[in-house]
């Protein structure tokens, strides 16, 4: 889809949403391989345990590490503001730059804003309706969902006739997700990566420009956040050492 085709709106600059959301960028380091307590904790200085000079600029490290930490799945945010088909375009360009075995360009994306939405929800219902899944409360809420956000962008992978290749389309797919996400992130933009029943449902698939034998590996919600998602933890890394 040729997003620059998209009606225009009225974007809030990408320097306005920068200040208002700016991610922080405190240095850090990773735990390191040696085990859990090896490494400096989670935003300790890396100089804190080694003696080495902590850097006081910020580093491309230290940007990257706070995207990555800072993205959160948020769906607090304004249902009525709306996102510029120019940055909306800038995240489907960052999904395309994911690792792709073969170089099968296996992303397909549908951008669905305004009354798109509440189709895609009929469209998601009627279609489990169809496949006798669920019961009314959720075709409700299935009708509802998609207007929780001004932007829900539809990624689709590629089929592939050759299992791996099948496999590794979605993978490079799921890759390019994240890359979004990330970049709604440096934005912003809140972001919410949703699955679930309607993915499987083939009238979603035609909707969204699918083949039957495509597969949706996510809707993304987009939106100018309301609120900060709480803060999350995570385990540390489970790694087996191979070294001799
Ligand atoms: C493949 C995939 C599918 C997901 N599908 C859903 C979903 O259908 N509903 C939902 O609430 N969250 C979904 N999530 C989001 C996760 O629940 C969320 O990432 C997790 O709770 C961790 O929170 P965080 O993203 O804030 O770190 C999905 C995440 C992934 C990677």
């Amino acid at each position: 889809m040729n997003v620059g085709q998209l009606a225009p709106d009225a974007p809030p600059t990408v320097t306005s949403a920068r200040a208002r959301h700016q991610v922080e960028v405190a240095p850090t380091v990773a735990p390191g391989f040696q085990g859990e307590t090896a490494g400096p904790a989670r935003g300790e200085s890396p100089g804190r345990q080694t003696g080495e000079t902590p850097s006081v600029t910020p580093s491309v490290w230290d940007a990257v590490s706070g995207v990555i930490r800072g993205r959160r799945s948020n769906l607090r945010v304004d249902p009525q503001r709306p996102i510029s088909a120019e940055l909306i375009g800038r995240l489907l360009e960052l999904g395309c730059w994911a690792p792709n075995h073969k170089r099968t360009h296996p992303w397909r994306f549908a951008v669905v804003t305004g009354a798109g939405r509440a189709r895609l929800g009929e469209t998601a219902a009627a279609g489990l309706t169809a496949l006798g899944l669920g019961d009314p409360a959720l075709l409700e809420k299935t009708r509802q969902k998609y207007l929780r956000a001004p932007v829900v962008i539809v990624v689709g992978s590629t089929a592939h006739p050759q299992p791996h290749l099948h496999r590794e389309n979605h993978d490079a797919v799921a890759a390019g997700v994240q890359n979004i996400l990330l970049g709604a992130t440096a934005l912003g933009l809140a972001s919410f990566w949703s699955t679930g029943a309607p993915a499987e449902v083939p009238e979603v698939k035609r909707l969204v420009g699918l083949q039957p034998q495509d597969e949706i590996v996510a809707f993304i919600y987009l939106g100018w956040p309301l609120e900060e998602a709480p803060p999350a933890q995570r385990s540390a890394p489970v790694v087996t050492l191979i070294d001799s």
